[in-house]
This record gives structure tokens, sequence and C-alpha cells, in this order.
């Protein structure tokens, strides 16, 4: 794996971006990155994602906490988004899928790990204290993300505004339907989702996004080419000034800096 691109200009001086081999590949190195974090502050605060992109990266760090390499002993969590409504103990819950992919298998403690509650009456007030929380424990350390095939981050769709903290959306229907292959039917995905906002994310001391497979290269290259535009969310990360992406072959195939060896 090599290190291909330097967005040497001013907008993107922080962005770094890895090309995998391949998804195994792509999980150990992204890895390797949160684990350096962790290391060097084994009481920092991670950001977390659901999604099929970070299983091969949790099963890695799941590996290195079980060899003693790095320990969640004091670690906190916040992730990214849940579902709105729906039940921590729903098996589609993002609760539920970090503690079946990570939590559970690390030596983390639970009270440390939060995920907003998709069944708060008052989504709004959820929100706002998932900001204060995240503000009181001192800001996120690294925030993993993965991206829509859309471009969006966390739930923060494409459309007319980036919106700084968290907050409810109402899920478009491309990424309903992208959604829908993890439940039974369609009519299952709920129709909205409590999100960081992009404020939050770029708030973070420093940013990792991951991304496979051919689905997310437009969005690949939106986010790295194109302007910096809230029809593309992912693209404002060209600000940040710590981002790194590990991306695999497919994922960066349309990047006009990519020259594949
Ligand atoms: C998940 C999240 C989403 C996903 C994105 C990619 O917490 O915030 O933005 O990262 O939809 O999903 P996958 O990895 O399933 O392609």
């Amino acid at each position: 794996m090599s290190e291909i691109l330097t967005y040497s200009n001013n907008r993107k001086s922080g962005v770094k971006v890895f090309v995998a081999d391949n998804y195994e590949d792509l999980s150990v190195k992204a890895a390797a990155v949160m684990a350096d974090v962790i290391k060097a502050d084994p009481k920092c605060i991670l950001g977390l994602a659901t999604g099929t992109s970070p299983i091969g990266l949790y099963n890695e760090l799941i590996r290195m906490n079980q060899e003693n390499a790095i320990s969640f002993a004091d670690v906190k969590t916040y992730n990214l988004d849940e579902y709105y409504p729906l039940a921590a103990e729903n098996d589609q819950s993002y609760r539920y899928f970090m503690n079946e992919h990570l939590f559970n298998h690390v030596n983390i403690n639970i009270a440390n790990t939060h995920v907003l509650n998709g069944l708060a009456e008052d989504w709004q007030k959820e929100c706002t204290d998932y900001d204060l929380e995240i503000e009181k424990a001192g800001g996120i350390d690294i925030q993993l993300l993965g991206i829509g095939n859309n471009g969006h981050i966390g739930f923060n769709e494409p459309g007319r505004d980036f919106i700084r903290g968290t907050h409810r959306v109402e899920l478009t229907e491309s990424t309903i339907t992208a959604n829908s292959r993890l439940f039974n039917s369609i009519d299952e995905v709920p129709r909205a989702a409590l999100t960081m906002g992009v404020g939050n994310i770029m708030a973070a001391k420093k940013v990792l996004l991951i991304a496979n497979g051919p689905k997310k290269a437009q969005a690949i290259k939106d986010t790295l080419e194109g302007e910096i535009t809230p029809y593309c969310q992912a693209s404002l990360l060209q600000l940040h000034p710590d981002v790194t992406f590990v991306i695999d072959k497919e994922a960066a195939a349309l990047l006009t800096e990519y020259k594949p060896l």
C-alpha cells in the first residue's frame, strides 16, 4: 500500500489518502490509525461509525485488544448516529450493531459508550445533551467515518445546508434503499435518524474516513476533488486540518490523482 495523494494546496493540506490493495488491507491500515490514537492517550475519546465499512477495522481492534496491544479500559466512545424511532434492543439499531461488532468483545466499560437514544421522547433535548456531553468530555480525538454513495457522512444527507450540531434528519429515498439491504423489507427501515452534524465531525481533532468498492467511487471523487458543497456533505472535510482517507482501489478509481502502478 502506498500514500498516493498529498493535495498540497492550502485548502486540502490536512488531507492524506492511502489506497489499500483490498478490504483486509484497508481494515488493517485504518485500525492502525485508531490504535495509535488509543496508545498515545489511553483515555481518548473515539467517535465511531456503523455500517459495513468498519466491520473489518473493528475485528482488527478486537484482535489487538485480545493480544493486549491496546486497552479500552479508559476509552470513551460517541457514535455518529442512530435511527429514529428505533429501540436500542432492536437488532437493526446502531447500539445493537456496536455491541455486536465491538463493545461485547473488548475490555470497554459499557457505561463509557454512547449512542443516541433512538426512542428519546424529546429528540431535541437528546441532541442538545449529546453535544454538551461530548464537549464536557473534552471533544472527540478521532472520528471514524464511512461515506454514503451520495457523499453523506453520519446521516448528513445532500441538501442546501451544512448543519453544525446533532439533529434529527429525514432520510432520503436513496439512503433508505441503500440501508434496506439490512432489514427484512424496505418498509421496516425507519424514515428518520438522529445524527451528529458536520460541525461535530469537523470539531474532532482527527478524522479517519474509510471507503471500499465501486459504489463509493463517485462520492470519493466529489469529496476529494470536487467543490466544497452541502450537496456532497463529505466535501467539507477538505477544510479539516487532520483527515486521513483509507480507501480501496475501486473506491479510488475515479480520482484524477490516482495513477495505479
Ligand atoms: C453509519 C453512518 C453512515 C455510513 C455510510 C456508509 O454510522 O454514519 O454514514 O458510514 O452510510 O455505510 P456502509 O459502510 O454500510 O457503506
